[in-house]
C-alpha cells in the first residue's frame, strides 16, 4: 500500500484508546526492521525522520524513494505515514515537496503568535496537498539534532489557539524530554496534559521522548487523549547494546562474521523486538 498521511490513523487510535508509534528512521535496517514489525503485528505506523537523519540518509528524496521502495518490494499492507519531526518551516516545504504523507512544523521556539502565523501558512498548503501536520506547543526538553530543550509544560489556551488552526495533531510538552530521563526527574504532568486535552477535544496528541517513560505513565497518557508517541532513542540503545556483544562475542572475527549483512543482522533483530514491545504496550497491535 502506498503512503498515507497520518490522519485516519489517529482519529481511529484517539477514538480507540491506543496510540501509534513514532519510530524514527536513520538507514535501511531502521526502515525495513520498523516496517517489517508493523507489517507482522498488523499495526498502522509512523516513520520519523528528523532533519539530521534526512541529511544523514542523503536528502529528503532519497528516503522517499527507499520508503516507497520498500512498501512495495516487502508487500507491507498496513498503514504507513512517513514524517518530518521536528521540523523547520523550511524543512517541512522541502519534505512536502520531496513526497513525505506527513509533516512536524515544530514552532515551539518562536513567540505564539509567530508560531501562529507559520503553522497557519502551513496547515493550507497541507490541506492542499493531502498531507497531515503536526504542530507544538511547549518544547520538549532534551537534546535533539544538537539542539538542547529546557522541557516546559505547554499553555493549554496555546494549546487550543494552534490546535483550532486545523493541524491533524498537536505536540504538547508536559515535562517530557528527548533521550534518557534524568533520576531526579519529576515524571509527566498529567495534570497539564488534562488541561490540554480537556481544551483541544477531539483532537489526537502527541507525546515526544518515548524513551523510558514508565509503562503505567504511557497508559494514562494514553487515557488522557495521547494519540501518537515518539520513540527514537531506545531503538539506538537496542541496536548499539546487540551490535556491541557480537563485536564483544568476536563474532565479526569468525568466518564471514565481518559481512555487514551478518554484522547489522543482531542490531536489526534488537530494533524489531523494540518496536514490538512498543506497539504492545501503545495498543495498535491488530488496528492496522
Ligand atoms: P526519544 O529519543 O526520547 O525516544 O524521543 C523521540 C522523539 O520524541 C522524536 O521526536
Amino acid at each position: 500500500m502506498p503512503l498515507v498521511n497520518a490522519r485516519d490513523m489517529l482519529t481511529k487510535a484517539k477514538a480507540g484508546h491506543y496510540a501509534v508509534g513514532q519510530f524514527n528512521i536513520n538507514n535501511l535496517e531502521w526502515t525495513k526492521a520498523i516496517l517489517l514489525t508493523a507489517q507482522e503485528l498488523n499495526s498502522p505506523v509512523i516513520l520519523g525522520v528528523s532533519e539530521g537523519a534526512g541529511k544523514y540518509m542523503c536528502g529528503y528524496k532519497t528516503v522517499v524513494g527507499m520508503v516507497n521502495g520498500m512498501l512495495e518490494e516487502l508487500n507491507i499492507t498496513v498503514p504507513v505515514a512517513l514524517h518530518l519531526d521536528h521540523g523547520s518551516y523550511e524543512g517541512a516545504l522541502k519534505c512536502i515537496e520531496a513526497g513525505f504523507s506527513s509533516v512536524m512544523f515544530d514552532g515551539s521556539h518562536y513567540p505564539i503568535e509567530e508560531n501562529v502565523e507559520k503553522t497557519k501558512e502551513l496547515v493550507a498548503i497541507c490541506n492542499e496537498k493531502g498531507l497531515s501536520l503536526e504542530a507544538e506547543v511547549g518544547s520538549i526538553g532534551g537534546e535533539e539534532d544538537g539542539v538542547i530543550g529546557a522541557g516546559e509544560c505547554a499553555d493549554p489556551e496555546e494549546c487550543k489557539k494552534i490546535a483550532d488552526l486545523g493541524v491533524t495533531m498537536l505536540a504538547a510538552g508536559i515535562g517530557n524530554i528527548h533521550g534518557k530521563y534524568p533520576e531526579n526527574w519529576q515524571g509527566l504532568s498529567f495534570e497539564t496534559l488534562d488541561a490540554v486535552q480537556k481544551l483541544t477535544g477531539a483532537m489526537p496528541l502527541v507525546l515526544h521522548g518515548g524513551t523510558g517513560i514508565p509503562a503505567d505513565m504511557i497508559k494514562k497518557a494514553i487515557d488522557l487523549g495521547v494519540s501518537k508517541i515518539n520513540v527514537n532513542t531506545e531503538c539506538q540503545l537496542a541496536f548499539a547494546e546487540a551490535t556491541r556483544k557480537y563485536i564483544e562475542a568476536g563474532k565479526d572475527q569468525q568466518g564471514k562474521g565481518f559481512d555487514p549483512r551478518k554484522l547489522l543482522a543482531p542490531g536489526f533483530e534488537a530494533i524489531k523486538e523494540t518496536v514490538k514491545e512498543k506497539m504492545e504496550l501503545f495498543g495498535s497491535v491488530n488496528k492496522a
